[in-house]
């Protein structure tokens, strides 16, 4: 504004008269000065620059012919935008862009820096107070606890006491793990056990409530860049920007990374194999199908090879052969020395892949360790299938026969299932040796004569979840 009202003044003399008649003007002036008592308003833009010195009539004295009078044509005076005027300068102006920037910039530093979801996050924890749900912990849990609360294991990745809450609700109420260089850790837990929440915390996505996480000595609190620069994430849901090529994300991803200039083609080149993705590499993300985002998400979190990678459902929407590839290579990673940490819904892929794994219940771990040891500790007892012969004449006495004489030899029998002839029963003793449940099922099962075969299976993984699972439902239900 002030520009513009400064331009519109130093221009008033082109604007109110064209150049060549103001020339005309000027000339004439010189030699004949009563004209100039006529048109004082054109004779003050006479100046050098339009008309050279010669004609320059401003701050010079003239006789006026007719009344013998003298006057002068004032010089008419560039004004300069550098004022302090509200309207012609721009001082003020000026000022305010130096003050909105400094602002600005300030606000982007806190936004990047996570300081304002600190402050926020802590005002909130202060506003608000959160009751975790859940009892007492386990003491596998315990001791996880205390050993990283040690901190005398060599970990790459620490986590200690980490809290999560939005406003009233307490969405991850203190977990504190510790992975060690080359494992595989699972998250397990249904949906809204605060898997996710938990590696948006230790991804930065997040701000922690409370609570300490470490990565190779560096504090995600304190020296978070230098922690995150160690991560890589696969998000639970594809991130990916659509309309770049796999190729170009991979190749982003690299430069992100700091992999070497000369490396990058190689490097893409090759997760884009291991993850069979080649056909596809040179469209544009976003028209891949599901399973494929998930594997260039997978493959962009591989890349350049970070210590510890976070990985939400990596597999979900990808196909059976693609599954057992990424198993092969997380395996693969994990021998390169590099962590990870898994969530899954497969109970099939935590026990082929976590070396360790814990169960989430309302954010927080309820049982801590290995898949055999879960399976031990939490043992449900036995599933029983019995297969009838086809050949019986009367199938339903026969199932009513063995229904009973099963459920005389093992007291704490439930029948789960009755279809034409199979039976599966529930022996919920898992103190009864294997040796004895054999024994006694070859003498029920005799000389075959209704009893064609029969399985045995321990305790599954999926077992140990669900039962855990149903605290969860009966806590929000
Ligand atoms: N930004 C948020 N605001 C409020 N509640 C949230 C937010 N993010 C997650 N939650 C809640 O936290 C709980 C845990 O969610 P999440 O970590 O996504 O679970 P999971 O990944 O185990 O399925 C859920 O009840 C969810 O509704
Ligand atoms: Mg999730």
């Amino acid at each position: 504004m002030a520009i513009a009202t400064v331009q519109e003044d130093n221009k008033l003399c082109t604007s109110k008269i064209d150049r060549e008649t103001l020339l005309l003007f000027c000339k004439n002036a010189a030699a004949r000065p009563e004209f100039i008592s006529q048109a004082q308003e054109y004779a003050s833009c006479c100046y050098e620059e339009l008309a050279g010195a010669n004609y320059t009539l401003c701050d010079k004295t003239f006789q006026n012919p007719f009344t013998g009078s003298n006057f002068s044509v004032p010089c008419h005076t560039i004004s300069s935008f550098y004022t302090w005027d509200s309207l012609k300068g721009i001082n003020l102006d000026i000022i305010m862009l130096v003050v909105d920037g400094i602002l600005l910039f300030s606000f982007l530093v806190l936004l990047e820096s996570k300081l304002l979801s600190k402050w926020s996050s802590m005002l909130s924890s202060a506003m608000y107070t959160a009751t975790p749900l859940g009892g007492l912990l386990d003491d596998d849990v315990l001791s996880e606890q205390e050993r990283v609360g040690r901190r005398t294991d060599n970990d790459l990745l620490t986590v200690l006491n980490l809290q999560k809450s939005f406003k009233k609700f307490p969405a991850v109420g203190g977990l504190s793990f510790g992975v060690k260089p080359g494992e595989c850790f699972g998250l397990l837990g249904i949906n809204g056990a605060g898997k996710t929440t938990s590696f948006r915390m230790l991804t930065g996505d997040e701000t922690p409530t409370k609570g300490i996480a470490m990565m190779l000595g560096y504090s995600l609190d304190k020296s978070r860049s230098k922690f995150l620069k160690n991560i890589g994430y696969c998000p639970q849901f594809d991130s990916i920007i659509p309309e770049l090529t796999g190729r170009e994300l991979l190749t982003l991803m690299c430069r992100v990374r700091g992999v070497p200039s000369n490396d990058l083609k190689d490097e893409v080149d090759r997760w884009t194999e291991f993850l069979g993705i080649q056909e596809y590499i040179d469209r544009e993300s976003g028209a891949y199908s599901g399973g494929n985002k998930r594997k260039l998400n997978v493959a962009m979190s591989l890349v350049g090879e970070p210590p510890v990678v976070f990985l939400d459902e990596p597999s979900t929407g990808v196909d059976p052969v693609a599954r057992r590839n990424l198993w092969n290579i997380i395996q693969g990673i994990q021998a390169n020395g590099q962590a990870v940490v898994l969530t899954s819904h497969s109970m099939e892929e935590c026990e082929a892949l976590c070396d360790r794994l814990g169960i989430m219940v309302n954010g927080q771990f309820q049982c801590f360790g290995t898949v055999p040891h879960l399976k031990n500790k939490f043992a449900q007892g036995f599933t029983l299938l019995v297969k009838l012969k086809d050949s019986v004449e009367d199938m339903n006495r026969s199932e009513e026969e063995v229904m009973a004489q099963i459920e005389k030899s093992f007291p704490k029998t439930t029948i789960k299932d009755r279809h034409r002839g199979y039976l599966q029963f529930s022996i919920e003793e898992p103190s009864i040796p294997l040796h004895v449940l054999f024994r006694t099922m070859e003498s029920i099962k005799g000389p075959g004569l209704i009893i064609e075969e029969y399985s045995i299976n321990e305790t599954t993984l999926e077992q140990v979840f669900l039962s855990f699972a149903k605290k969860q439902m009966s806590n929000t239900t």
